[in-house]
């Protein structure tokens, strides 16, 4: 398995194509968003992406700088049958070994269900019901 990063979805379409569509399997994205708004919701956030060795993407997630110090962590997903693999684990590792680069202190995020075990596991603290925070 691979980590990659971007920042500019248009510089890499197969692969924000991809993790785009990964990231319709989250919640109700399905019915909320389509595809197109999940590549916009991309421009302006550094998307990190693991691909194994066929060049799909088999996970993804998100880091949004939302104040000095202070990063969102966004579209947390990986590869329904690479599930309790590691991968959801890489990119979050991944995600915040890049914020700590760029000077962010404290990431937060909103989870789904069935992110709650999951963050616990990778020590994020629970805030609200779905509501998570790590200091880095
Ligand atoms: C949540 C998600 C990203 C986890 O990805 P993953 O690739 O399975 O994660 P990992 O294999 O790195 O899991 C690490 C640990 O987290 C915990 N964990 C992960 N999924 C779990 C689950 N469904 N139930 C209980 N614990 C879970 C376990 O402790 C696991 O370690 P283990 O497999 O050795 O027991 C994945 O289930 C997913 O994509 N779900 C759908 C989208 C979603 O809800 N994303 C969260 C958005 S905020």
């Amino acid at each position: 398995m691979e980590i990659m990063e971007f920042s500019c979805p248009e510089t890499v379409p197969e692969l924000s194509r991809q993790a785009a569509e990964l990231v319709l399997e989250i919640g109700n994205y399905k019915r909320t968003r389509g595809i197109d708004k999940i590549l916009e919701n991309m421009v302006d956030r550094t998307t990190v992406v693991a691909i194994d060795g066929s060049e799909q993407v088999i996970g993804t997630a998100g880091l949004r700088i939302v104040r000095a110090h202070i990063g969102m962590l966004e579209d947390v997903v990986s590869e329904p049958r690479r599930r309790r693999s590691g991968v959801g684990s890489s990119v979050v590792q991944a995600v915040e070994n890049i914020a700590r680069w760029q000077g962010i202190s404290e990431l937060v995020l909103a989870s789904t269900r069935e992110g709650v075990p999951f963050y616990k596991h990778l020590g994020y603290t629970q805030l609200a019901v779905r509501i998570f925070q790590k200091y880095l």
